[in-house]
């Protein structure tokens, strides 16, 4: 599973990215917005740290200033992922982008009827929002699994991009069902590292290293 930060927080990118840990970035004008930075200034920033797709979302919302805007996005750098919505004319404009070469990322996915769509018009990555599903009491997870099985059903290479993602929780679901990536908030995953066993065992380890005298530099 590649594990893509859901922030454009540069300096959270970053951390993440020298932990190893990180395949890509999703961003959205929600967090451009929290960033207070230019988009296509932070854009840019981000994909000179991270390797691996770097998502900006278009803001237009007619087919032609999509692709308009999907291909001054593009421009920024080789790893952006065009970010549209999931409307039909950003399908329409997902085509002519995909067909263009760039990567594009479908986002705002609610239904495996949408994520059926997306995979027909050339998506790299369909995001479907796990979090706001269970936010209005439905079963996000059950999302993941029906797409899975549709992709599945018909060899589709669109990736699962699982995103909207709340706990780490989420990310272990969505890794048992098979989403080929998932975009949290960097918070979440550092949290992945986690377990109170663990800090319980090396403070007794460390303890008893003390006692001991154990020296190994
Ligand atoms: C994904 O690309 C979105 O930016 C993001 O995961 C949305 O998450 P939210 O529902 O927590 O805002």
């Amino acid at each position: 599973m590649k594990f893509f930060a859901d922030t454009a927080d540069v300096d959270a990118i970053r951390e993440l990215n020298e932990l190893g840990l990180l395949d890509g970035v999703t961003t959205n004008p929600s967090l451009i917005m929290k960033s207070g930075r230019d988009i296509l200034e932070v854009t840019k920033e981000i994909c000179d740290i991270v390797d691996g797709p770097v998502s900006a979302e278009v803001i237009a919302t007619e087919s032609d200033a999509m692709i308009a805007e999907g291909k001054k996005l593009a421009a920024i750098a080789d790893n952006i992922a065009v970010k549209v919505p999931l409307t039909l004319d950003g399908l329409k404009a997902c085509k002519v982008l995909s067909e263009d070469g760039h990567m594009v990322n479908v986002t705002l996915c609610f239904s495996a009827n949408q994520a059926l769509l997306a995979a027909k018009a050339g998506a790299t990555f369909i995001s479907p929002f796990i979090g706001r599903l269970d936010d209005i009491n439905l079963d996000g997870m059950e999302l993941i699994s029906e797409i899975r099985q549709v992709y599945d059903n018909y060899a589709f290479e669109t990736q699962i991009l699982a995103a909207s993602i709340r706990t780490v929780n989420h990310v272990k679901d969505a890794a048992m069902i098979g989403a080929d990536v998932m975009t949290a908030p960097p918070g979440v995953i550092k949290s992945l590292a986690s377990h109170p066993l663990t800090d319980k065992g090396l403070a007794a380890f460390l303890a008893d290293s003390k006692a001991a005298g154990i020296k190994i530099l």
